[in-house]
């Protein structure tokens, strides 16, 4: 069975208020795209291309029309809701329950809000995605690890202990918010508990591959960025980083026409209608540009 993507845009982004008072997180710009392009695109470079897309009931409409069926990029997309946050793990069941996973499907969950740019990390990303057994995160070195999901490992990549946001963490490595795992995973999410802050926590059912031996842990290349949007300086650290880098190449991060056109899955045709589109924005000039130029084979 063909591994199949969920993009979890639910929550309700209090530490971001009042920007996410009235609009989802996973809707607010990231410099010249919504932050939910971003981690789409980690999925679709990872070659997956059935996606559930879980947002809260409220803002499930303004994601369909954001991104339709995922045709134009090439990919299928269905949508769920999470009618109330319970934490990460409820992805795997919702996907579960809506039929979209079934016993024998391995998944990869991105969280929306999670950002991801490297040279290296489209390879490290097809690797996780085609390991068939257990489950594989990533471990990005930050300066704090504290805020996040915190994983110490050996030089193999084996895990040897997980914690979720710990006041004394065992090493500088966060988990990012892009988990793959088996087909296992809803019926293991299904059995889990609520942790003392009353969530199912995402690092509790990662722990119980590691306990089977089944949790591998790929680092991510200094030489690549994991950014959070998660505060106010976070998100806007985030647009200047996309905006350096993308005015400095002329190319643009996480453009997902573009991705879905390189890999072969819309033609030139589906191209130069998505730019049609984009109206007279400079989304719209670099999809007309990808057109003029030669095609370099997909990578
Ligand atoms: C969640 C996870 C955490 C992970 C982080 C990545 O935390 O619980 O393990 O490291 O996402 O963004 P949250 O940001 O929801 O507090």
């Amino acid at each position: 069975m063909q591994r199949k993507g969920i993009l979890l845009a639910g929550g309700s982004g209090t530490r971001l208020y009042p920007l996410t008072l009235a609009v989802s997180k996973q809707l607010l710009p990231v410099y010249d795209k919504p932050l939910i392009h971003y981690p789409l695109s980690a999925l679709m470079l990872a070659d997956i291309r059935d996606i559930l897309v879980i947002t809260t009931p409220h803002d499930r409409p303004l994601f369909e029309r954001l991104l339709g069926d995922g045709s134009r990029f090439g990919i299928r997309l269905a949508y769920a809701v999470q009618p109330r946050p319970e934490g990460l793990p409820q992805a795997l069941t919702i996907a579960a329950d809506a039929g979209f996973l079934s016993d024998d499907t391995p998944s990869a969950l991105a969280l929306g809000d999670n950002l991801f740019y490297g040279a290296d990390f489209p390879r490290q990303l097809r690797e996780a995605s085609a390991r068939r057994e257990g489950a594989t995160v990533f471990a990005a070195r930050v300066a704090d690890p504290r805020p996040y999901g915190v994983v110490e490992f050996d030089p193999e990549g084996h895990a040897l202990s997980l914690e979720e946001k710990p006041a004394y963490p065992k090493s500088p490595y966060a988990v990012p918010g892009l988990y793959f795992f088996d087909a296992s995973a809803p019926r293991l999410a299904a059995g889990l508990r609520p942790s003392a802050r009353g969530e199912l926590e995402i690092t509790d059912l990662q722990r119980l591959y590691l306990e089977r031996g089944l949790l591998r842990v790929v680092p991510l290349g200094r030489g690549t960025a994991w950014l959070d949007t998660g505060t106010h300086d976070s998100l806007l650290d985030a647009a200047q980083f996309v905006a350096v880098i993308e005015q400095r190449q002329g190319l643009k991060i996480a453009c997902l026409e573009e991705i879905g056109w390189r890999r072969g899955w819309i033609d030139d045709a589906s191209l130069a209608a998505s730019a049609e589109l984009h109206g007279k924005s400079s989304y719209a000039a670099y999809l007309r540009r990808l057109l003029s130029e030669p095609r370099p084979a997909a990578k």
